[in-house]
This record gives C-alpha cells, structure tokens and sequence, in this order.
C-alpha cells in the first residue's frame, strides 16, 4: 500500500464528509444520541473530529483539541456506547464505499483507543 491512510480517507474534505456523516449517524443512534445532542458547541466538536482523524491518519493538520483521556474522563462511557460509536463510524466508512484496508486501519487505530474512553 503506497498511499497514505488520509489520502484514502479522501484527505481534508473526505474526512470532513466521513465527520458529518458520522456525527449525524450519533443523533440518530438512540444508544448515544443524547450524549450528543447535549454538546454545547457541535461546530467545534466536529472540528475536533476533523483534526483529530486528519492528523491521526498522517495528513498536514495539527490537532488542537484535548487527548482522548482528558476529552472523556467523568463521562462514564459504557462498552456499549463505546460499540455504538463504532458502529456508526463504521457504516459511514460503508456509505463512502471506503475499502477493507481503509476501514480495517481505521478500525484497528479507534479500537486502541477503547482504554482511554471507556469508563475512564
Ligand atoms: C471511538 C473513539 C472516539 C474518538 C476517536 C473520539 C474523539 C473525540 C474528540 C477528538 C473529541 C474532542 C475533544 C475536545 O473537545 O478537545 C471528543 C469529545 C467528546 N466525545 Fe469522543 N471520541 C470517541 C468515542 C466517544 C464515545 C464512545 C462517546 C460517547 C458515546 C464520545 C463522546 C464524546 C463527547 C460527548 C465529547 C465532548 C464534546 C464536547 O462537549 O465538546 N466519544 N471525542
């Protein structure tokens, strides 16, 4: 594999659309929807998002937000949220016929990150 995970990702504005599918996807999920209709500020949250999944996958941006402890603590995330989340990633990754690699990838970098979200 010679491209890049964020070149796969469709880069900047393949991300940017991967983010607002997925967060759309959150506030329909009766599993975590509440939790995101209750952020106070949506626009800087899927800013975060986008950094964060831009820079995670090896593109120019810069992340300027909280790591992912800090982000989560005293919110008591259930493994099943947790999954929810997931889920909904994933099937934005389907809806933009992302490739098994691509969505592999990703996948396996979120899931390293389960110890720092889950009841932390
Ligand atoms: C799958 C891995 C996850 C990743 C990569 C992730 C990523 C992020 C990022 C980048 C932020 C912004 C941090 C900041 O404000 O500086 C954030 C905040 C947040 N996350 Fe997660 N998250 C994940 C899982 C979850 C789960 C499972 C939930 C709950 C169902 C959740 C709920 C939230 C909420 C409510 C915020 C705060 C938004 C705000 O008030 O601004 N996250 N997350």
């Amino acid at each position: 594999m010679t491209t890049t995970l964020y070149e796969r990702l469709g880069s900047a504005a393949g991300i940017a659309a991967l983010v607002d599918d997925v967060m759309a996807a959150h506030l329909i999920n009766p599993i975590v929807k509440t939790r995101f209709e209750n952020v106070k500020d949506p626009d800087r949250a899927k800013k975060m998002a986008r950094e964060f999944f831009c820079a995670g996958a090896g593109g120019p941006e810069t992340y300027t937000g909280k790591d992912m402890l800090t982000a989560h603590r005293g919110m008591n995330i259930s493994e099943q949220e947790y999954l929810a989340v997931m889920d909904d990633i994933v099937g934005a990754m389907e809806k933009h016929a992302l490739g098994e690699d691509t969505k592999r990838d990703v996948i396996s970098i979120l899931y390293s990150l389960k110890g720092q979200i889950i009841r932390v």
